[in-house]
C-alpha cells in the first residue's frame, strides 16, 4: 500500500450534518451551498437544471432516445484517515444511503476508518498463439521487456510525464491446447481509470510482441481483475456503540461476526454479502463517473481468487472492539472519463473532495465496509425488511400517484398497517 493513513491534513467541511435527513430539499441545498461554497450554477446542476441532459446523452451512446434519472444521496459522517468526506451516492435502492451514513457515524465515534491504496496499476493482457517453442518465446519476450515497455510508453507521453505509464511486464505460459503465452503489461494510470490508455498500449505493442515471440497475437485488452490496484479499509468499533433496539452492543457485534462466518463458509451467502458491499461501492462509482461494471467484475473475481468464492470483508472481535476490514480491486479515476462530459459529476466531485484516484479508492473501500456492516447489523438483529419497507413505502406512495406533500404521511401509515400495495396507499390517502 503506497497511499495510506498519513495524507496531509487539509481543512474540509465536516461530514456530520445532524438533522440533514429531516430538511426539505431546498434547505438541504442551502446547507450544502453554505458548507461547500456552491455557486448558483452548481446548485442548478444538482437540481438537474441548467444542462441539456438529452443532448449530452445523444453524444454518449448510439440510438439514444431518452435519459433515465437516478437519485443522488449523500453518505454522511465518513471520516477516513482523519479526513471528513461527504460521499455522493447514486442508487435506486432505499436504505443504502441511510445504512452507510448510520454505520459511518458509529465508526466515526470510534476513530473512523483507516485506509490505504496501492499504486494505480492496471494490467494490459496480450494473448500470443501459434508459438513453436513457448519456453524460448517466453525468454525472448522477457529479454525484450524494456523495448516493449518503451514502445507502450512512446504512445502516451502525457501519462509518462505525470509519473505513470507502463512500468514492467510479466509473461505467463498456459498449458492449454494449443499452448499460449499471455503477456501482462503493468501500467500506472495515476489519477485516471485508464481503460483507454491501457487498451491502446496493449494494441500498440502487439506487433513488437509478434516479432519478438514469433507467435500470433489475438486478444489485446485490459483485465478487470485489477489485483495490482487494491484499496483496503479497516475500522475498530467499541462494541457498546452497536447497541440497538434493546439489544446490547456485544450481542450485535457477535451477530455480525456470526454473519461473517456464514459468508466465509458458504459461497451462496458470500454472493449476497458481497452484493451488499457493492451496493455502496457502485453507488459512489456511479456518482464519480466511474465504470461500475468494471468494479463489479474486479470485486467478484477477486473474491474468488483463492479458488472458491469468499466474502470481501472480514469481521472479528478483540478486546471490546468489533474489527472489520475490506480489500478489493478499485479501478477508479478522478480525471477523464465521463467527468468531462457530465457537468453534474463535477459538482459531486467538489462535494466529495477526493484529490486523487487513490484517495477516492480509499473512501470507496470505507463505504463498502460501512455498507456491509449496516446489512450485517440489521440481518443479525431485526432483519432488513422493517427498515427497508419503511423507506420503500415512500416509493410505493409515489408510484400510487399520491401528491408529494402527502407522501411521508401516507408512507408512515402503510408501515403501521404493514400493507405496501398501491391500493392500500390510495385507500389511506382517501380516508384521511
Ligand atoms: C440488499 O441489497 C443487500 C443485502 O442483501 C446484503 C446482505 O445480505 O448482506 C441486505
Amino acid at each position: 500500500m503506497t497511499a495510506n493513513a498519513h495524507m496531509e491534513s487539509q481543512e474540509r467541511p465536516s461530514s456530520r450534518i445532524p438533522g440533514f435527513y429531516h430538511l426539505d430539499l431546498r434547505s438541504r441545498h442551502q446547507e450544502l451551498a453554505q458548507r461547500f461554497d456552491l455557486t448558483d450554477e452548481e446548485l442548478r446542476l444538482l437540481r438537474g437544471a441548467g444542462v441539456d441532459g438529452l443532448a449530452i446523452a445523444d453524444k454518449m451512446v448510439e440510438n439514444c432516445v431518452g435519459v433515465l434519472r437516478l437519485p443522488v444521496g449523500l453518505g454522511l459522517n465518513f471520516q477516513v484517515n482523519g479526513r471528513d468526506y461527504v460521499v455522493p451516492m447514486v442508487v435506486e435502492e432505499p436504505s443504502v444511503v441511510a445504512a452507510a451514513s448510520n454505520m459511518a457515524r458509529i465508526i466515526r465515534a470510534s476513530g473512523g476508518f483507516s485506509a490505504g491504496a496501492s499504486d494505480s496499476l492496471m494490467i494490459a493482457q496480450v494473448q500470443v498463439l501459434a508459438i513453436d517453442d513457448p519456453v524460448f518465446a517466453r525468454a525472448a519476450i522477457e529479454q525484450a521487456a524494456d523495448r516493449i515497455v518503451g514502445a507502450a510508453n512512446e504512445r502516451h507521453p502525457n501519462m509518462v510525464a505525470r509519473g505513470g505509464g507502463a512500468k514492467s511486464l510479466e509473461v505467463r505460459l498456459f498449458d492449454s491446447e494449443p499452448q499460449m503465452l499471455v503477456i501482462h503489461l503493468l501500467v500506472d494510470c495515476r489519477d485516471a481509470m485508464g481503460a483507454n490508455v491501457v487498451n491502446d498500449m496493449a494494441e500498440g505493442v502487439a506487433p513488437l510482441i509478434e516479432e519478438v515471440s514469433g507467435g500470433r497475437v489475438r486478444l489485446r485488452i485490459l483485465s478487470n481483475l485489477a489485483d495490482r490496484r487494491l484499496a483496503r479499509a479497516h475500522c475498530a468499533i467499541r462494541v457498546e456503540l452497536l447497541a440497538r433496539q434493546g439489544r446490547e452492543g456485544s450481542a450485535v457485534a457477535e451477530g455480525v461476526v456470526e454473519a461473517y462466518r456464514f459468508a466465509a463458509a458458504d459461497p451462496y451467502r458470500a454472493a449476497t454479502h458481497n452484493k451488499g458491499v457493492m451496493n455502496g461501492i457502485d453507488a459512489v462509482g456511479i456518482a464519480t463517473g466511474n465504470d461500475w461494471r468494471g468494479l463489479e467484475a474486479g470485486a467478484h473475481a477477486y473474491a474468488a481468487r483463492n479458488g472458491r468464492y469468499e466474502p470481501l470483508t472480514r469481521w472479528w472481535r478483540k478486546d471490546g472492539y468489533l474489527h472489520g476490514e475490506i480489500e478489493l480491486p478499485m479501478a477508479v479515476g478522478t480525471v477523464g472519463g465521463s467527468t468531462r462530459v457530465q457537468p453534474t459529476l463535477r459538482v459531486l466531485q467538489k462535494l466529495l473532495g477526493a484529490q486523487s484516484a487513490q484517495e477516492l479508492a480509499m473512501v470507496m473501500s470505507a463505504v463498502g465496509l460501512a455498507q456491509n456492516l449496516g446489512a450485517l447489523c440489521a440481518l443479525a438483529t431485526e432483519g432488513i425488511q422493517r427498515g427497508h419497507m419503511s423507506l420503500h413505502a415512500r416509493s410505493v406512495a409515489l408510484a400510487a400517484g399520491i401528491s408529494h406533500d402527502r407522501i411521508d404521511d401516507v408512507a408512515a401509515k402503510l408501515v403501521r398497517i404493514g400493507d405496501f400495495s398501491a391500493s392500500a396507499a390510495r385507500e389511506v390517502a382517501e380516508t384521511d
